[in-house]
Formats: structure tokens, sequence, C-alpha cells
């Protein structure tokens, strides 16, 4: 038996990055966990911020935002970031988290979070209470500490990342590794074919 719950703005897990905008000079974040990929090629992200945020003001001004990834340990500043506005305290001279000038854009990636992605924005759409701010993502880094074997790839279990949980509204961090993907649906159906995200 299933119970509905109507109509609703959760799904579960989300991420919880911070987005920012400005510059090296006068620089807003805030944690956002409505985000996610919005495609491949270009490589895109979509944003849902609501209109009232002080940090959309800073990303509408320049058209670049970043993404930067704290981890679970993070999870107490990274919350700081999420219910303090940047219109009343400098969240970086509170925390002590540092900027560093970002490759591609203006808009600095967060040195203390361990992966970042550049991005410029490309569509705004107005969604009510809130816009999807969509951009490309241009440039991406990843602390050395963080990578796998490869040296190429994020190694998620040293990355760590911080998980929401709507409802709750709890942190939590990843479990274990279940099983690996495009790859364990073969043994359902071992014939079925194969088609790229
Ligand atoms: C866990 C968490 C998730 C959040 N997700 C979003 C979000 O997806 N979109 C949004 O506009 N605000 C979100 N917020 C709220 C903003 O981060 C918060 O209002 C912040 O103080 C705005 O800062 P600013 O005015 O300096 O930009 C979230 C807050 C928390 C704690």
């Amino acid at each position: 038996m299933k119970k509905s719950l109507g109509p609703t703005d959760r799904i579960y897990p989300m991420p919880c990055p911070l987005v920012l905008g400005g510059t090296m000079d006068q620089a807003d974040a805030l944690a956002v966990a409505w985000i996610g990929i919005a495609s491949g090629k270009p490589p895109s992200v979509a944003a849902a911020l609501r209109k009232t945020r002080r940090t959309l003001e800073l990303i509408r001004e320049s058209g670049e935002f970043t993404v930067n990834i704290p981890t679970a340990e993070q999870a107490a500043i990274a919350d700081y970031f999420g219910i303090v506005s940047g219109r009343a305290t400098d969240k970086f001279a509170d925390t002590g988290w540092t900027l560093a000038p970002s490759l591609a854009v203006a808009a600095p990636i967060i040195v203390e979070c361990p992966y970042n992605l550049e991005c410029k924005v490309t569509q705004e759409v107005d969604m009510g209470e809130h816009v999807l701010v969509i951009g490309e993502i241009v440039q991406s880094h990843a602390e050395e500490a963080i990578l796998d074997e490869t040296g190429e790839k994020v190694d998620v279990a040293k990355l760590d990342p911080l998980v929401y949980i709507a409802g709750s509204r709890e942190y939590r961090r990843l479990g274990e590794k279940v099983a690996d993907a495009f790859s364990i649906g073969r043994t359902v159906v071992p014939q079925g074919s194969h088609e790229d995200v």
C-alpha cells in the first residue's frame, strides 16, 4: 500500500554545494540543494535559486558563478552559508573560508571545498518562487588528495560529499558502494543494449 503525500519539492537524497557569485573582491555564496547536471554537451548545471538571494544578484551582474562541493566534515560551515544572507554579513570573514581565482570566470572558487566547477550562465528560467540558473561548466578543479589511482577522476569516498535530506532537514554522508553502474543491469537481461545518459 502506498500513501499519497501530495505535491512535493522533495527528492531523496540531494547534494548540498555552495553556489558562489561575485568576484575576488566581493563574493557571496549560498547552500543550494536544488541543483543538478542539466546536459553533457555542453556540460551544464541547473541551480534553483529563490529570487530574493543576495548571491543571485551577484551572479546576474557578471553572468558567472562557481559550484563548490563541501565535505561531510564541513557540514557546520556549509550550513552557515545556508542560514545567513550575505546582505547581513560577510560569510567568508565569519567562517575564515578563503577564495582563489578561477581560470575561466571572474567568480572565484572556495579553496576549502575540494571539488569546484566554473560556470557561465547560459539561460535563466522563471519557475515562480525560484529561478533556474543554468550554466555551462567551463572548467573544474579537484584537490589532488581526492583523486583516484588514475589521477584523472574524483574518488567519491575521498571526497566524502555532504548530502542533504529534505523533510527531516538533516545532513548525511554517502554509504557504501552497491554495484557497478551501466553494468549490473546486464545481469537482469544480459542482451540489454546500452545508451549513454
Ligand atoms: C540545506 C540547505 C539547502 C538550501 N537550498 C537552497 C536552494 O536550493 N535554493 C535557494 O535559493 N536557497 C537554498 N537554501 C537557502 C539559502 O542557502 C539561504 O537563504 C542563504 O542564506 C542565502 O544567502 P544569500 O542571500 O547570501 O545568497 C538552502 C539552505 C540550506 C541550509
